[in-house]
């Protein structure tokens, strides 16, 4: 087995295990991605990807972080993503979209203006998490179980506009800190109802979500969902790898296809944790301990790091995000590193 091995995930074969992970643009009006993300998306996908994952991708305004984030939540926006999944195709790459809630990081500005909170008059709005907190000077208010009930009912409306776009599948962000991971770890999840307490209560959100789109969408649709395997918090709250294997079990018996093994999300990562490959040992826990398919994220920039891992069964995908940026053809590149034959688009084959 080799980077460049196909990997079917129900009807869907990506031609390599190469996958541009999902990277936040900042780039988008209304919600509505546009020339900045068809070039971005599209270049990737020229550049030999497998599987090219959008940025995450809000369900509903008060979904996004930064009014500059992507959604779909409208007909604009899902005509705007078709057009970009439809220059993906026609490069024989395949697209899925990463479907996203940002709970209690909302209402931020841009990064060039340091994700300060947005004031009311700026287009700030209110946040909801699973508990009322603050998070980085924005306060969120707890989400009541109407809310919560509203909310799947956002993912599924979602979901239902991928197909319709053509995206070949979804991934649900369900780590860094977001929306999920608010209800799935202890340290921010302080509810005493059914959606908090015991294990079984802080996942049920992402759960019951997974469940309501797996109904929604075709049974030949693969489900992929990012978790954040460790909170990287030193608290007995904190969530664990045990808790993540625990999940993803869980999560494969509800549909779900595959999971990309991430992490943090609620702090700063202390550098003597991040390292090449540091996420590895995740990817290759969960997929040893439940036997569905794992993606490996995190500091992957060379092509024999990531055959390496492959070829040793760590993980079935390479999920591949700032050396994308360096170098959109890193998978062209690789394939010649490695000496192993692969495509170009016939209009670049006189320069590689
Ligand atoms: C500019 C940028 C934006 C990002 N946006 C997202 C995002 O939208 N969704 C997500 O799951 N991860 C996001 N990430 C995290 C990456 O997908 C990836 O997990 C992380 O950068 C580690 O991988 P790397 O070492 O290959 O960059 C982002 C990272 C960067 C650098």
């Amino acid at each position: 087995m080799s980077l460049f091995s196909p990997i079917q995930l129900r009807s869907l074969t990506l031609k390599n295990r190469i996958a541009v992970s999902p990277m936040q643009q900042y780039s988008a009006k209304n919600g509505v991605p546009g020339n900045w993300h068809l070039v971005h998306l599209g270049s990737r996908a020229v550049g030999g990807a497998g599987l090219i994952l959008t940025e995450c991708t809000a369900v509903s305004p008060e979904g996004l972080a930064t009014l500059n984030d992507v959604g779909i939540w409208n007909d604009e926006q899902k005509n705007a993503w078709k057009n970009i999944v439809d220059f993906v195709h026609e490069q024989d790459a395949k697209i899925g979209i990463q479907l996203w809630h940002s709970g209690g990081k909302g209402s931020l500005k841009h990064p060039n203006e340091r994700m300060k909170p947005l004031s009311e008059e700026e287009g700030g709005w209110t946040v909801k998490s699973s508990s009322a907190r603050d998070f980085n000077g924005v306060f969120a208010e707890e989400l009541t179980i109407p809310e919560i009930h509203e909310l799947k009912v956002k993912f599924v409306q979602a979901a239902f506009r991928a197909v319709d776009a053509g995206f070949d599948t979804i991934e649900l962000h369900a780590g860094h800190g977001y929306l999920f991971h608010q209800f799935y770890s202890a340290v921010i999840n302080k509810r005493h109802d059914e959606y908090g307490g015991s294990f079984e209560n802080r996942i049920r959100f992402l759960v019951e979500t997974v469940q309501e789109i797996r109904k929604a969408i075709p049974e030949s649709m693969p489900l992929l969902v990012r978790i954040s395997a460790v909170d990287y918090i030193e608290s007995e709250e904190a969530w664990t790898l045990e808790d993540s294997i625990a999940l993803s079990e869980i999560l494969k018996e509800n549909g779900v296809d595959f999971i990309t093994a991430s992490g943090g999300g609620f702090t700063n990562v202390s550098k003597d944790r991040v390292f090449p490959g540091y996420q590895v040992p995740f990817a290759k826990a969960i997929k040893e301990q439940t036997g569905i398919l794992t993606g490996a994220v995190g500091m992957i920039t060379e092509a024999q790091q990531a055959n390496d891992i492959i070829s040793n069964e760590e993980a079935d995908l390479i999920i591949i995000a700032r050396e994308h940026l360096r170098d959109p053809y890193f998978a062209i590149h690789s394939a010649k590193e490695l000496d192993i034959e692969t495509e170009i688009p016939w209009q670049y084959k006189r320069a590689f």
